[in-house]
């Protein structure tokens, strides 16, 4: 009973941000989602019309007489009765095409219960689960073997430190096209198929938009020279996923593998002896965020053809003994130096926009359980482990019951994961893990990097990390980061002729006043934050890369406490922090 599933991932895909944005969110999901939880009335309007859908769709669906294609129009007739989109023949009716033989194959399984799926789906907006125990998992993790934490203490002034360059969400656009279309009401434009530009200041910039566009090669390019030229001294690159553009209703395989495979020899040709650690993005997969759990074993539906695909690419840089798991669930571990081990996590598994998790939501290609054994393995070996994945746990798209669980490990190895490194979200922020037994106890720290797109309303953007390096004890923290912009609207501003200009937005220490960024210092961070409001103005325009016209909206009392739970926020279903936050922020009638 998932056939609806196709509206909703559509909506949702189309901004790939989720419920707890704290800025508007594209035009596209105006009408529909981005409802903060403390929005009572719209709340109870979202979570009925997604059970409208649900119900619609189960009569559809028992119903023998009712065709492919009169399913697919159903879908249409939703979108034109939502007016979300321009063309919702396009859009919607296409992305139905596309997912319906993965809806189908997980309908027919009679494993989904219907009552469950919006309470999982918008799992922000607390639609409630009829069957929750159907639901409930949990990974056996030896809490008794926990070593004591040690108070870590920082190195040494001149100890050697490691610099790393992170990568995020670049999501090239082969079609994008300078002068053409950006307001197209459609989830992407800016190309030749985006319609007639109708007022001047409509057509897509020369070197990207803020509109819902990705990026054109040769801003790609650009950055990566830029990025090449400027950070001779990396040691290595973090690539978090996200390659592909926002099309989402016209993908294929073919044009996905094309995509990863230039811009991984592109990162190659600049950075040629540089070690690159990848993960796979939502985007990779076709469908858009469709990652089966191995025992499916239809090649048509699973998703093998992309685990083989990036087995090969990330060859480049792997060991041969990262293949198997990679070809398995599309996960790996590999040592990066002597006392440095990297995990490269899957948590598409835990995406609820993943059809596949609505069939399989216990531990999909037992990823956690995997990644508890290799902590344990670290642990005993001395190692410290740096985390990188796409998608945050603990985001609004993540399910509950893995980030919760996710959350468990980090706890009883908090003193061998030493950082975690994710994107997805486009915005520049961390989040905090705090202990479970001790709530106000922090404990480690997800950094989160900003897209190298502009989708949407933001300047392009990464990170470097400075990291503490090979020496005895070394606690392979990361010590500093910076973030790297371009003034978009500066360099459309000069044009084609003119080489864009890559400034540094930020140094994290200085511009937040931090001696370390150890979990205690991102916490007193976040608890500054709370009550000095220049602070935070810093941090909201950090967060959007000092994009010119979200700066300028500003941010509002609500926009001001999602963004603040988001950095508390491991587990969507544990608002405890949060609801201090609206407490606390609602204590305070100046802001
Ligand atoms: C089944 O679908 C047919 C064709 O769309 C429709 O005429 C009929 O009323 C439906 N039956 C039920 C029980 O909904
Ligand atoms: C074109 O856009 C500008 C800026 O948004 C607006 O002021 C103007 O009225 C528009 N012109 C037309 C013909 O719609
Ligand atoms: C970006 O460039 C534009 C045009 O030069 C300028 O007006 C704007 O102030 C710049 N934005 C920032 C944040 O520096």
């Amino acid at each position: 009973m998932m056939r609806w599933l196709s509206l909703f991932v559509i909506v949702l895909a189309s901004s790939t941000f989720t419920v707890l944005e704290g800025a508007p969110a594209p035009e596209i999901t105006k009408a529909l989602l981005p409802t903060p939880s403390d929005d009572t009335d719209r709340n109870v309007l979202t979570c009925s019309l997604c059970r409208e859908f649900v119900t619609d769709i189960y009569q559809l669906l028992r119903n023998e007489s009712v065709t492919d294609e009169q399913l697919i129009d159903y879908v249409v007739d939703v979108c034109i009765r939502l007016d979300i989109f321009a063309n919702p023949e396009q859009v919607c009716g296409g992305t139905a095409l596309i997912l319906l033989p993965t809806i189908k194959y997980i309908d027919s399984s009679n494993v989904v219960t219907v009552g469950n799926v919006c309470g999982m789906l918008i799992q922000g907006q607390n639609c409630g689960l009829s069957n929750p125990e159907q639901l409930e998992w949990t990974i056996d993790i030896n809490a008794d073997t926990k070593p004591p934490v040690d108070q870590l203490s920082p190195p040494p002034e001149g100890s050697p430190t490691v610099k790393v360059l992170h990568l995020a969400d670049i999501h090239w656009d082969p079609e994008y096209l300078a002068g053409s279309n950006a307001m197209c009401g459609d989830p992407l434009c800016c190309r030749a198929t985006s319609g007639e530009v109708v007022n001047a200041t409509d057509a897509a910039g020369y070197w990207g938009d803020y509109r819902t566009c990705d990026l054109p090669w040769y801003l790609i390019d650009n950055a990566v020279a830029q990025m090449a030229a400027r950070h001779r001294d990396v040691s290595y690159i973090i690539w978090t996923g996200d390659l592909t553009p926002h099309d989402v209703w016209s993908t294929e395989k073919a044009e996905n593998i094309m995509i990863i495979d230039r811009l991984m020899t592109l990162i190659q040709q600049y950075f040629p002896s540089v070690p690159v650690y990848p993960t796979l993005g939502n985007h990779e997969s076709h469908p858009v965020n469709s990652f089966a759990p191995p025992e499916i074993t239809d090649v048509e539906l699973n998703t093998a053809w992309l685990y083989d695909e990036a087995d090969r690419q990330w060859a480049r840089w792997l060991p041969a003994d990262a293949s198997s798991t990679i070809r398995y669930g599309g996960y790996y571990t590999t040592l990066v130096q002597p006392g440095l081990r990297i995990v490269s996590m899957n948590m598409n598994y835990c995406y609820t926009l993943n059809s596949w998790t609505y069939l399989k939501s216990q531990d999909p290609a037992s990823s956690l359980l995997w990644l508890t054994q290799i902590l344990e393995e670290a642990e005993l070996n001395g190692e410290k482990v740096h985390i990188l994945s796409h998608i945050p746990p603990g985001n609004s798209d993540c399910w509950t019951v893995f980030s919760r669980e996710f959350a468990k490990i980090i706890n009883r190895f908090e003193s061998t994961v030493a950082a975690q490194f994710y994107g997805h979200t486009h915005k520049d922020e961390y989040k905090v893990f705090y202990d479970l037994v001790d709530v106000t106890r922090p404990i480690n720290v997800a950094f989160i990097a900003p897209s190298l797109t502009t989708y949407s309303k933001l300047n392009p953007g990464y990170r470097t990390y400075t990291i503490d390096g090979q020496r005895p004890g070394s606690t392979w923290a990361v010590l500093d980061f910076n973030t790297y912009i371009m003034n978009l609207t500066d360099a459309n501003l000069k044009g084609a002729e003119v080489e864009p200009v890559w400034t540094e937005l930020y140094q994290a220490k200085q511009e937040y006043g931090l001696t370390d960024l150890s979990p205690q210092s991102m916490d007193a961070l976040f608890q500054r934050m709370l009550t000095d409001d220049a602070l935070f103005q810093l941090y909201f325009k950090n967060y959007h890369k000092n994009a010119d016209e979200v700066v300028a909206e500003g941010c509002t009392n609500r926009c001001r406490s999602n963004l603040l739970c988001r950095i508390v926020t491991t587990d969507i279903g544990d608002q405890s922090k949060c609801d201090q936050i609206r407490h606390e922020l609602f204590s305070h009638p100046e802001f």
